[in-house]
């Protein structure tokens, strides 16, 4: 399968690449993830015995916990899902009730699959969709149809086959023709929180979707009826039900659901009023983490294995708040560290898609080469740190407001500058910050 078989040492490596610092918290989660990766190898009487280990991360806003589990989806390929919990209320996850996640979470391992299957039989869609540009171009068959030969034949001189070496060489790209294809998307929303089961709600969704989706009729260039066709071919020759068991059994075996804001819905006996409710949301959310099945489009679907990862600043309220039965499914506690101004230095740096790199390829596209001093670099994140001590603590968030700040004028100017190297120095970003970071009433709506 398409699941990456990563080592937990593999994991914390990728996954610094792009999040600096953090260490315990990364092991965490290479930990589960390799985990759920053993219980898949073990026989099958133990693998059910065998429950994932969910995780809390528990750190101060913009250190780095919503990143490692974006993050940690992304290599793992297993179907991720992130739910701000703090959006439920007693009626469900905004209107809609709990199951809805586990109903998304497989919706999201159906795309995976589809798109891993889709990418299996591209090549044969693609040349089901070249026969059919070639129908078109040549609706009287150009002597002698060779639609029942293979990709891999050799040409032959009918105008067919010139047409097709045309085709190949894209000397037809630009070419109308009129196709014939599927409108996909239904016609219409049922509303989340409109008055009806769920399930019935997919139904309606389901029905709507097959009646808008008629075929009709547009033109488009070669180029373009080639790819609209070819998706139509590939969507044709994936099956649904293989995508349908597949997408059950990886969400099963490998989902992992993101709880972030867990804190939120976190009460202590002392603080009055939505108490209630919150335990209330709680006790929602626990059949889910102990295991229960909901029905699905695709079919049931056991959430007894999904990996619950929840994250929270925990400033009001301490993991202990929660209730004792869902304190125990998440036996794994990690602490994020609050970011240092040395942090920021490497985290404006280091990363891949660091904001640096970021801010370099945007100018780039003007002809700026955007460079920055060493200097420069110490006195951004000395600045974003500055500013989180006297405003209030938004960790490498702040990076993003100072960058903007400093960076303001030459976004505004790089259109008109032309073809030259620009080189922010610590001068430059002092010129830019200091008398901002003087002045407390400023700061606040600017920095
Ligand atoms: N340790 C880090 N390394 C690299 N970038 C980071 C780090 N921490 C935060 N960032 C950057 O800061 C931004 C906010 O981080 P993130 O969303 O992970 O915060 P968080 O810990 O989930 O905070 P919150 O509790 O407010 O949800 C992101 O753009 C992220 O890339
Ligand atoms: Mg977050």
């Amino acid at each position: 399968m398409e699941v990456r078989n990563l080592t937990p040492r593999m994991v914390v490596d990728e996954l610094d690449r792009y999040v600096i610092g953090q260490h315990k918290a990364k092991r965490a989660v290479a930990i589960a993830l390799r985990n759920r990766w053993r219980r898949q190898m073990v026989d099958e009487r133990m693998r059910e015995e065998i429950s994932p280990k969910n995780i809390i991360m528990v750190g101060p806003t913009g250190v780095g916990k919503t990143e490692i589990a974006r993050r940690l989806a992304k290599l793992s390929g297993a179907p991720f899902l992130k739910v701000e919990v703090s959006k439920f209320t007693e009626v469900g996850y905004v209107g809609r009730d709990v199951d809805s996640v586990i109903r998304d979470l497989v919706e999201v391992g159906a795309s995976l699959v589809r798109a891993e299957l889709s990418k299996k039989v591209r090549p044969q869609a693609k040349a089901q969709a070249e026969e059919r540009v070639l129908d078109l171009l040549l609706p009287g068959g150009g002597g002698g149809a060779s639609y029942t030969d293979r990709p891999g034949d050799p040409p032959k001189s009918t105008t067919r086959e010139r047409l097709r070496e045309l085709l190949r060489t894209g000397k037809l790209d630009d070419r109308e023709v009129e196709v014939e294809v599927e409108e996909s998307g239904s016609g219409l929303q049922v509303f989340p929180g409109m008055p009806m089961g769920e399930q019935m709600g997919q139904q309606l969704q389901d029905l709507f979707g097959r009646i808008a989706r008629r075929k009709h009729k547009r033109k488009a260039t070669v180029k373009e009826a080639l790819r609209l066709l070819a998706d139509e071919e590939a969507a044709k020759l994936v099956d649904r039900e293989a995508v349908a068991r597949e997408a059950v059994r990886r969400t099963e075996q490998l989902g992992v659901v993101f709880l972030d804001e867990i804190d939120k819905i976190c009460s202590r006996e002392n603080v009055r009023g939505g108490d209630v409710s919150r335990e209330g949301v709680q006790r929602d959310l626990l059949p889910l983490v102990e295991g229960t099945t909901v029905a699905t489009k695709y079919g049931p679907v056991r959430s007894d294995h999904v990996l619950f990862v929840a994250a929270g600043a925990f400033h009001m309220a301490k993991v202990s708040d929660l209730i004792p039965e869902l304190q125990g499914r998440f036996p794994i506690r990690v602490e994020l560290d609050s970011l240092t101004a040395e942090d920021f230095v490497r985290i404006l740096r280091e990363p891949d898609n660091s904001l640096l790199k970021q801010y370099a390829s945007l100018l780039a596209t003007e002809g700026v080469a955007l460079e920055f001093d060493d200097e420069a670099i110490i006195a951004l994140a000395d600045a974003a740190w500055r500013a989180n001590a006297s405003l209030e603590n938004i960790g490498a968030r702040r990076l993003h407001t100072v960058m903007e700040r400093v960076l303001e004028e030459l976004s505004f100017e790089a259109s008109e500058l032309g073809e030259r190297e620009v080189r922010i120095t610590a001068v430059y970003v002092h010129e830019r910050v200091d008398a901002l970071l003087q002045d407390q009433d400023l700061s606040r709506h600017i920095l």
